[in-house]
């Protein structure tokens, strides 16, 4: 059993493969979480410490002991009203305005499956009997405060073989007047002693995820997006870890965030060196009320912790996301090798052109043609047209039917471009519905690339977009959607709205909701969701699109990194990744063909530049890499992942993908650098079979000989020497078959 109740000492216990968590009922009904970590038994509430602490106040009932104090104890669940003043995650205030609450102890129930969220993604059984469905249970734990009549039902998810715990909170109003909850995270971890680092993911746009680890200090260190998605800037995701945790040895949490919208994450130390880290929705503009009857779900938490360092973590979240959180046909699949017209040709486009590019992509093996923006309303440049979603068959030359019938006729697939969330001032939408944009009365918009944003916290403007959306995908053979959404959101006035408060996590449910409409109407459709590339990259969209573009940024040195950071939260399998000119057009960057190839097939793996402009090598390299990626990508997209080195203090910046059965290994190295006399550079296998042997079936650059044999251990221990070869950003690409 994954979760045990121990009813007489009220302990409950979450037991995964290799983890246990533990909490426990205090006399007074106060829940305090007791461990996390590494798997042990029985109870564990000796590391409970009591003293009495000047400063450190005593609930009422605990009478004279003023060796109890819920400012030094560790909760599960800490809320405004108690005498902890450290970070919260509740704050709740009733109809007389008073802040606080008094959450008590009420009933758990145990389920044999994992729970499921109302209009929110969440963790759930693979859709193909994947590792993790086994021995999935469900802990719902039910707090009252009678006073208030508020119930709070904190949910647990066990993923057992995964070592993966979820969490949410279900809020309910069963007093009779109204509760207005002012803040609230999902999900809260505290740990009585230990030093820490904390490990975020910050970036700008075209420059996504770069890891940062620093020590967890005296203060509150903290993260988060206040932009209404999730954000370029950091990620809803953050890991804490012992200060010698690296790669492959070492203990360490991670905090995901399966929401794609305002966050905050943080890490903070006390005043007796306790270590709370915590993660949920940003306060910042939020105010949520609810009436007699009404109940809030708190978006999930993913949770997992390693004891061999962050390889292992990562895995275990790759597993999550990519079997338990990704849905769909395509979620199991390997994507279509696409062409994306973006870089190719911008908005400037048109049917005639789109058939070049669709018979150039059949010609160098491609499987899909993408439009990007561009194909709608009068729009040839950005300032335009969104939210008019009807097709330019003045640019297209013909109706999209017939380009589209064209392009299948060559034997690709087609897909499309749409930013269903936002409005161009400059269209018919907002000359008809100017209200249904988010601006502040009486106030100037602020714009985001001469763009607004919809009020998706309305039903009626989701439900148009919608329409507006099949009117395009019910005519004609589309098979993919790229989902844009290209700015933040600065206004926050809703029309309609009771509580503007409401607003922002509202219109989050809103792009859900047309998000499932969607998936729901076309059950074959591949989605991609995409930000300005990584500005929306999360748990949450996975749910709907089983790929995010990872940036908008598509230079395979600076990819490197991008990649590297999205890494520790997401499987490979969900980051976009294409294959684009030299010089880049982001950053001017000259690299190798090949280098660009291998980098992009550490993702779902496409083009996106004008064929045309090829020289015949060119071309004839492309068709070798396409034949190459078809062959590797059910080992790069559905077997292990495994960091080799750090780009970010690394030279050499390696990977490796093993096949799920073990059998396969892919080993990618690319140079960052090149020096004079330069040093050599070894890439050190990972999670291979020491004791067997393995077979180099194609040595790629390395000068190994193919068909010799290293034994597993050697190749972990001892590493592969990669030759030094002139000129920038050399790659090598590699691959063994176990003997
Ligand atoms: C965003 C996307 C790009 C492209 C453009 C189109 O920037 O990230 O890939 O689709 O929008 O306007």
């Amino acid at each position: 059993m994954a979760i045990i109740a121990d009813e007489q000492k009220r302990i409950f216990t979450l037991q995964t493969q290799n983890t246990t968590y533990q909490m426990k009922v205090d006399p007074y009904g106060y829940l305090l979480h007791l461990y996390y970590g590494r798997k042990t038994k029985g109870d564990l509430s000796y590391l409970l410490t009591f003293a009495d602490r000047g400063f450190s106040a005593n609930p009422y009932d605990a009478g004279t002991d003023r060796t109890y104090s819920l400012d030094a104890l560790p909760q599960e669940f800490p809320y405004l009203g108690t005498g902890d003043y450290r970070t919260k995650s509740l704050i709740v205030r009733d109809s007389r305005g008073v802040y606080g609450c008094d959450l008590r102890y009420s009933a758990y129930e145990i389920r044999d499956e994992k729970y499921a969220l109302d209009n929110l993604p969440y963790v759930h059984k693979s859709e193909n009997g994947a590792p993790g469905d086994e021995g999935m249970q469900s802990l719902l734990i039910t707090l009252k405060d009678d006073r208030l009549g508020l119930e709070a039902e904190l949910c647990y998810g066990v993923l057992p073989q995964l070592d993966i715990i979820t969490r949410s909170v279900v809020l309910k109003n069963a007093g009779k007047e109204r509760i207005v909850i002012e803040k609230i995270l999902s999900a809260s971890l505290d740990f009585p002693e230990g030093k820490y680092d904390v490990l975020t993911f910050y970036g700008r746009h075209a420059m996504e995820r770069n890891r940062q680890r620093q020590a967890v200090s005296h203060g509150i260190y903290s993260v988060g997006s206040t932009r209404g998605i999730s954000s370029h800037q950091y990620n809803p995701f953050l890991i804490l870890a012992a200060p010698e945790t690296c790669e492959t040895a070492g203990s360490c949490w991670s905090m995901q965030f399966v929401y794609s919208g305002c966050f905050e994450a943080l890490a903070e130390k006390d005043q007796y060196n306790q270590t709370r880290v915590a993660i949920g929705l940003s306060d910042e503009q939020f105010s949520y009320p609810l009436e007699p009857g009404d109940q809030f779900t708190a978006p999930e938490v993913i949770m997992s912790y390693s004891s061999s360092g962050f390889g292992k973590l990562s895995r275990n979240l790759h597993r999550c996301i990519r079997d338990h959180v990704c849905r769909g046909r395509y979620a199991h699949e390997v994507r279509p090798v696409l062409l994306n017209s973006w870089e190719a040709s911008y908005f400037d486009f048109s049917g005639e052109s789109l058939c070049k590019l669709a018979e150039a992509a059949k010609d160098l093996g491609m499987d899909m043609l993408v439009m990007d923006d561009g194909w709608f309303g009068s729009r040839s440049d950005d300032s335009r047209s969104l939210g008019d979603w009807n097709v330019n068959e003045k640019k297209l030359g013909g109706s999209l039917k017939e380009l589209v019938d064209k392009v299948n006729a060559l034997g690709l697939k087609f897909g499309i471009w749409f930013e269903p969330e936002m409005i161009s001032e400059d269209s018919r939408l907002y000359r008809e519905h100017s209200s249904w944009a988010l601006v502040v009365p009486g106030r100037k918009p602020v714009r985001g690339r001469y763009q607004l944003v919809l009020d998706f916290s309305r039903p009626e403007v989701v439900d148009y977009i919608f329409s507006g959306m099949c009117e395009v995908l019910d005519h004609a053979n589309i098979e993919y959607v790229k989902w844009d959404c290209n700015r933040d959101i600065a206004d926050v006035y809703s029309a309609t709205a009771k509580d503007q408060g409401k607003v922002l996590y509202d219109y989050v449910l809103g792009v859900y909701r047309l998000l499932e409409m969607l998936r729901q109407r076309y059950p074959k459709l591949l989605m991609e969701g995409c930000a300005g590339g990584g500005g929306r990259f999360d748990a949450g969209m996975l749910f709907y699109t089983p790929q995010i573009w990872c940036s908008d940024n598509s230079d395979a040195i600076d990819r490197l990194r991008i990649q590297y950071g999205t890494s520790f939260g997401y499987p490979v399998s969900t980051m976009g990744a294409h294959v684009s000119v030299s010089p880049n057009e982001q950053n001017g960057r000259v690299t190798p063909l090949e280098t660009r190839a291998v980098t992009a097939m550490a993702g779902t793996f496409g083009y996106e530049l004008d064929p045309s402009r090829l020289s015949a090598e060119e071309k004839e390299a492309i068709r070798k890499q396409i034949r190459r990626y078809r062959r590797l990508a059910p080992i790069i997209q559905y077997g292990d992942y495994y960091r080799l080195s750090d780009p970010f203090c690394d030279e050499v910046c390696a990977w490796e993908n093993i096949s799920s059965d073990g059998t396969m290994v892919v080993v990618t190295a690319v140079m960052q650098a090149v020096h004079g006399n330069m040093t050599e550079n070894y890439v050190h296998l990972q999670g291979l079979d020491e004791e067997a042997d393995y077979k180099v079936t194609d040595p790629g650059d390395t000068g190994l000989a193919a068909e010799s044999i290293y034994n597993g251990a050697a190749l972990m221990e001892g590493g592969i020497p990669l030759p030094v070869r002139m000129g920038e950003y050399h790659s090598y690409q590699l691959l063994f078959e176990k003997c």
